[in-house]
């Protein structure tokens, strides 16, 4: 009998990109490119988005599929950020626009966690890594930013002071690890939308930002003191998004009452991050909430976590 040969499995790329929680965030007034400034203060958490890049026949262009919670929620053609990602690197290396992309959701959707800029990230390492095309990093760098103000912090990780949009990054020095809780809502809130009401609450008194003004945070993580970062986490959009969702004051108060070290909106909302003493703490947070009634899921995460990373390398 002649054994029959199994056709090899086509190339693919598996790498994973974290969500993040703003541990400060201090914006300015809206500039005349409709961006605010931003300091801001970027933890990597470790809920992790993973894309598979895996190579098609020349000629088969981009296509996308997405699994896990919220899937569903996730646009899957030109719009989504890992496939214009896909297309941007194609159309600044010359090489071809062929790859099928696959999204494992592990960051909420819509919550102002980074979730589709983690899937830029990843999208941009997997695709430059299947098509063997060695951007450099500062040049991949300047590509994400290109596709949005958040994708550029979930190629790097770990802690870092954002400033312009929030794109340029210094890493920020934390020792320790800190324990969180997210409560998530099903209906996501737009970014968009979060700012423009931010102008509206803040009328044109919004004072200039700067990065000095989150010492306490700085300090705070240097010294691995999570008690002293609860008490300064802050989020200048925790209003425009309490005042668009007042629901979430009830999703902080709870938290607040079970002891957590802090609460704070996560970025443009409406996630609620709740800082905890120890992971049983913040999983007992999570119980809180769930107890409640007042989210619709809960996920635990420790911070900081590692940038945008390979998982696994081509397998051919
Ligand atoms: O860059 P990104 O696509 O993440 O931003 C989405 C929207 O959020 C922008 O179009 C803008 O309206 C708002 N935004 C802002 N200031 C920032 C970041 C985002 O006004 N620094």
């Amino acid at each position: 009998m002649i054994p029959r040969l199994a056709a090899a499995p086509p190339p693919s790329v598996r790498v994973r990109a974290p969500g993040k929680v703003n541990l400060g965030l201090r914006v300015g007034p809206v500039g005349d490119d409709g961006y605010h400034p931003l300091a801001t203060i970027f933890q990597a958490v470790s809920l992790f988005e993973e894309v598979t890049a895996t190579q098609v026949t020349p000629g088969a262009g981009i296509s996308l599929t997405v699994s896990g919670p919220q899937a569903d929620a996730v646009p899957t053609d030109e719009s989504n950020l890992a496939w214009r990602a896909a297309a941007l690197l194609a159309e600044r290396t010359g090489l071809a626009a062929d790859v099928q992309l696959h999204i494992t959701k592990g960051v909420p959707v819509a919550g102002g966690m980074a979730g589709g800029s983690a899937d830029a990230a990843a999208a941009l390492v997997a695709c430059d890594a299947l098509w063997e095309a060695g951007v450099p990093r500062p040049d991949l760098v300047e590509l994400a930013a290109e596709l949005g103000a958040d994708v550029p912090f979930s190629l790097l990780g770990h802690t870092a002071v954002g400033t312009g949009r929030g794109d340029l990054l210094t890493p920020a020095m934390t020792r320790g690890e800190f324990h969180w809780c997210f409560a998530t809502q099903r209906e996501g809130l737009s970014t968009p939308t979060v700012f423009r009401r931010f102008d509206e609450l803040a009328g044109p008194s919004t004072p200039r930002v700067a990065p000095a003004d989150d010492t306490a945070i700085m300090h705070a993580l240097r010294a691995g003191d999570p008690v002293a970062l609860g008490k300064a986490l802050h989020n200048d959009l925790e209003g425009p998004a309490l005042d668009l969702r007042p629901e979430l004051a009830d999703v902080v108060e709870v938290a607040t009452e079970s002891g957590a070290l802090g609460v704070v909106v996560s970025g443009s909302g409406p996630t609620v991050a709740a800082l905890g003493r120890s992971r049983q703490h913040a999983l007992a947070l999570g119980a809180a909430w769930t107890a409640a009634d007042v989210v619709d899921a809960v996920w635990c995460a420790t911070g900081p976590a590692p940038g945008t990373q390979i998982v696994t390398p081509m397998r051919a």
